[in-house]
């Protein structure tokens, strides 16, 4: 029967016979599931395990600090960061369409893993076993909605399955593919990771990337990090972080519209808030946050970050929208 703890052994047993006395990478997005994926294998196989955090430049203010600190302090992995910006940002240059926005991100994930496999080995000459195993925090519901479940049609091609390239050198390890989030934060709970970790929001690997409806740039992802920064604070500050299941902050970098502020005309983009409440991300409901929040938020974005002149709420339920926008 069902308990944690067997879901730790069974787990920690499979990744030995997959893995042998092979070494493996494991990517870090900051998120629950890769780090519970990471803590799982590490487990299993110690030291023959690499952690990856690959910066894609499409991460929010303060992830890529966050990672080294709480992840590291909690399991003692081995680290390696890879500063990917450039590949990441000159790949998506111009690129609107959602789901080629998502297979650009997915396969140059993998490029930037294999550069990374390439800079580990040559660190770890002496050990001579290759990087075979690229471990990968898939769940349940992304295989599910990427069109890997039975009958199921093809929503999005999440970064991590649909959006792999076919010539990848990596064979997967995804020790969570059959577990939904919720069995996922007790795993990570059981194996020793701090709150920090396993109860914080969702976030998608393809970061501020499909949260930027349109072309992605650097201006847009400066402008998009502070308007999420401010969220994202005001909702700690009010208490209500357990309250909602993740709330997306996004810009419509190709909408514009006409505002007033001191005594100008502006011609700026909006800022949608997507609070939302959920059990597993497979259906969800919008979140009815305090209206005084709201405003707070509302007018803290717009009087602090430049270029935004109007913040609109998202009050559709999943179905028929989705969590993300693109
Ligand atoms: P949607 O937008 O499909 O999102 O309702 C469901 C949940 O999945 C997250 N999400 C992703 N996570 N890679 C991820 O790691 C992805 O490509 C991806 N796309 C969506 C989303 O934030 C929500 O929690």
């Amino acid at each position: 029967d069902w308990t944690t703890g067997n879901i730790v052994e069974e787990q920690v047993e499979r990744i030995r016979e997959q893995v042998g006395t092979g070494r493996a990478i494991c990517g870090l997005s900051g998120g629950v599931d890769s780090a519970v994926a990471a803590a799982l294998v590490q487990r299993a196989i110690g030291d023959q395990l690499t952690c990856v955090f690959v910066n894609h430049g499409l991460l929010r203010e303060g992830e890529a600090e966050q990672v080294e600190k709480d992840f590291v302090a909690a399991t003692g992995a081995k680290l390696y960061i890879a500063d990917e910006q450039e590949r990441f940002l000159s790949a998506l240059d111009g690129v609107t369409d959602p789901e080629t926005k998502r297979k650009i991100i997915g396969r140059e994930f993998i490029r930037a893993f294999e550069a990374a496999e390439a800079a580990i080995m040559a660190e770890a000459a002496e050990t001579g076993e290759p990087v075979r195993f690229l471990v990968q925090g898939t769940l349940y519901p992304d295989v599910v909605e990427s069109g890997g479940g039975e009958g199921a049609a093809n929503i999005k091609s999440h970064h991590n399955v649909g959006g792999l390239p076919e010539d990848m050198q990596f064979e997967l390890v995804e020790p969570l593919r059959t577990l939904f989030k919720d069995e996922v934060r007790a795993v990570g709970a059981q194996l020793g990771l701090p709150a920090e970790i396993v109860q914080r929001q969702p976030f998608p690997g393809p970061g501020l990337g499909i949260r930027i409806i349109g072309a992605v740039n650097e201006e847009r992802l400066e402008l998009l990090r502070k308007a999420d920064a401010i969220a994202r604070a005001e909702l700690t500050a009010a208490g209500l972080d357990n309250d909602v299941w993740q709330m997306p902050v996004v810009l419509l970098a190709d909408v514009r519209s006409v505002g007033v502020q001191g005594d100008g005309r502006t011609y700026g983009h909006p800022i949608v808030l997507r609070p939302v409440s959920s059990e597993d991300a497979m259906t969800a409901d919008w979140s009815r946050l305090p209206y005084d929040l709201l405003a707070r938020i509302s007018n803290r974005i717009t009087n602090e970050v430049d270029g935004v002149n109007r913040v609109v709420l998202d009050v559709t339920s999943k179905p028929p929208g989705t969590i993300e926008w693109e």
